[in-house]
């Protein structure tokens, strides 16, 4: 006779108990046991509950394999799912091993887990492990499949609609979460009824005010207030929600013909453009990819889009500011340089265009493509191609948690053709074509941060909160990840004889990366190394680059004078045209306005289910080692959380996106 103890785990979110009857196989290399039913007194399985059970076999069942579940029900009554987070069995010689499910279990099939230590194909030995490993791939495969909506955009899942979401990544709250979607975007339109729809015109700035009674944040307040400054414009590119395009500029582009004439006011006295250039005082922002873009027609009328270029200077003070903006490519008399000499109100419009070309830029490219679109290549990659019981599931399962609903949820709403891609001035095709340039010139070393800083001349600009905190994140999150990939990968070869991790990668080169070899992103890997920093990108892209880029979004682009995706009328051709007027021509109307500032509101709303970076809520790994290596990244976590509260609390306009309470593990939102 032998006994083995059980011990399982409830899930603790909304309706994860059941009433139905649950029955447990255990499997191992010595036979099975006979499908007992988990019985105890009282009710059994309700949420959060963990129960104890015994079963008895007539032998010991040699090494424990697999723990068979199985769900009948009670009463026929409709389905009653049950969510089972995690069961530990203790064999008869007194080993403890762990199983974790976190799925649901429907009634009529059988959920066999693996359980015990990580491991790749190689390592298992038994041809029920080798069996089960294949056809939990197979199934996963045809579940989770490819769909291309466009062939020069990253691929997407196939779910059109959340509720074609399997159980498996439908984890808690999705319901809820849909709802309360819904009633945001709902409730936002509502608090502004009787503006939606209006076609008039702004007449002031204070009337704009008045759409915020609903809301503000310290931030949203102080941009109101300084949105025309010009040190705040230039600060806006390097720590608020765009800080993507910005570099240093160590020669004037020839299409860019500014002279020492022109920005000798805005310099230090006695210094030189080619001096501040030398000095590597002077930045860029050249929107050159935005050149020759379809835009919308509004009301009968082609929107334009300016390609522009702004130049920065770092003063002396250290404040960066803008002091020269061109908004075409082509230098020509119809596109003069705009500078801060000008009359306020044309170099007010002039960087109200450049604005509107980043904001664009931010949306499509580095918030929507970037972050979200391979987020969900990774998602994808990750269910497709990594089983349960392999360590890099077990470390990436958590990082694109929610995506996939995230994602189709989006596809329906904000992506929908009242959503913010419709809505700017480039439209629907226009956003796709940038979106299209851009994939195309996308490169791996980009979405590595150390070296995209290095790529763009950002090491020492002063001031440069996002890289700052960016770079230390970086840091904690490669070595955490260098920890657990040493641990499961000894040796190279480990690493090039894991087909499954093969098929990973191969998987997000194709469907992330359309097989583009010159774009550097590897489509095999060698060593373990290559896997680190690879790993390394997924977790910072999905977490805290998406929080750099998604978070601040209320904050500084819900007052639409400081950046609107929309502008109705044609930019300045000449100098001293424009008035206050021609400001509030080119602005949304009232009805747009209202629209952009409630998109901002439900875009960075945080759901009350949030999961913090570093936080590994359900329990996957069995061995202590990954435990430990957990718990040491929590503790850099919260060390650099601290630092940076300490910091921003000296800082007239403090950071914080990318403190690490404000990050989530994966794409949510
Ligand atoms: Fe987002």
């Amino acid at each position: 006779m032998a006994e083995y103890k059980l011990e399982v785990t409830t899930g603790d979110m909304i309706n994860a108990g059941t009433f139905d009857h649950i029955f447990v196989t255990l499997i191992g290399t010595g036979g099975k046991s006979e499908r007992t039913e988990l019985d105890n007194e009282g009710v059994d399985f309700q949420t959060g509950m963990t129960g104890m059970y015994t079963l008895k076999t007539s032998s010991s069942l040699g090494k424990l394999l697999l723990v068979r579940l199985e769900k009948d029900p009670l009463f026929v009554l409709p389905e009653d799912e049950w969510y089972c987070s995690k069961i530990r069995v203790t064999t008869p010689d007194g080993e403890v091993l762990l199983f974790p499910c976190y799925r649901w279990i429907s009634r009529g099939k059988q959920e066999e887990l693996r359980g015990g230590r990580a491991t790749k194909a190689f390592e298992d030995d038994h041809p029920v492990l080798t069996d089960h490993r294949q056809k939990e791939l197979i199934d996963k495969r045809s579940l989770y499949q490819w769909a291309i909506t466009d062939p020069k955009l990253p691929h997407s899942s196939d779910f059109k609609h959340v509720s074609e979401l399997p159980a498996e990544i439908a984890f808690s709250m999705s319901k809820l979460m849909e709802m309360l979607y819904a009633k945001r975007t709902s409730g936002a339109e509502l608090m502004f009824k009787g503006l939606l729809g209006s076609t008039e015109q702004w007449e002031k700035t204070e009337d704009i005010k008045k759409i915020f009674w609903f809301k503000e944040t310290t931030m949203s307040v102080y941009v109101i207030e300084h949105w025309k400054d010009d040190d705040f414009y230039g600060f806006q590119f390097l720590n608020a929600t765009n800080p993507n395009v910005i570099k240093r500029c160590s020669k004037l582009p020839p299409n860019f013909p500014v002279t020492e004439e022109m920005v000798k006011p805005s310099l230090a006295e006695g210094s030189s453009l080619q001096m501040e250039i030398m000095n590597g005082n002077v930045f860029l922002c050249d929107f050159k990819m935005m050149d020759g873009l379809p835009t919308k027609v509004h009301d009968g009328q082609t929107l334009h889009v300016t390609a522009g270029l702004c130049l920065f200077y770092m003063n002396p003070e250290n404040k960066l500011k803008p002091i020269a903006i061109q908004l075409h490519q082509q230098p020509s008399e119809k596109n003069p340089i705009f500078l801060p000499s000008d009359s306020e109100m044309d170099w007010l419009l002039a960087k109200m265009f450049i604005k509107n070309v980043d904001l664009m830029l931010h949306q499509s490219v580095y918030h929507f493509m970037r972050a979200h679109l391979l987020a969900e290549v990774f998602t994808v990659a990750t269910l497709r191609s990594l089983p349960v019981i392999h360590p890099l599931y077990k470390l990436l399962i958590p990082h694109v948690r929610h995506t996939l609903q995230i994602n189709t949820m989006a596809r329906q709403s904000v992506l929908g053709p009242d959503g913010i891609l419709h809505t700017s001035s480039l439209g629907w095709d226009g956003m796709m074509e940038l979106m299209r340039r851009s994939l195309s010139e996308l490169t791996y070393s980009s979405l590595c941060l150390p070296e995209n800083i290095a790529a763009r001349g950002l090491e020492s600009i002063p001031n440069f909160y996002y890289r700052d905190d960016g770079l230390k994140l970086w840091n904690i999150i490669s070595s955490f990840v260098k920890a657990i990939v040493r641990h499961y990968y000894s040796s190279d070869s480990d690493v090039q004889k894991d087909t499954e991790l093969q098929a990973w990668i191969s998987e997000i080169f194709t469907h992330g990366f359309l097989e583009n070899k010159a774009s550097g992103f590897p489509a095999s890997f060698n060593t373990v190394e290559e896997v680190t920093k690879f790993v390394t990108m997924v977790i910072f892209t999905v977490s805290a680059q998406h929080a750099a880029v998604n978070n601040g979004q209320f904050d500084f682009n819900s007052w639409v004078p400081n950046g609107s995706l929309l502008l109705r009328k044609p930019p300045p051709t000449t100098n001293g045209q424009s008035s206050m007027e021609t400001v509030f021509e080119t602005l949304p109307n009232v009805g747009e306005t209202v629209k952009f500032a409630a998109m901002s509101w439900v875009l960075s709303e945080e759901y009350t289910d949030v999961v913090l970076l570093g936080t590994y809520p359900d329990e996957r790994f069995d061995e202590p080692a990954p435990k430990q290596m957990i718990k040491d990244f929590q503790a850099e976590l919260s060390c650099l959380s601290e630092a940076i509260t300490k910091r921003n609390s000296e800082l007239e306009v403090p950071y914080t996106y990318l403190n690490p309470d404000q990050i989530e593990n994966s794409v949510t939102i």
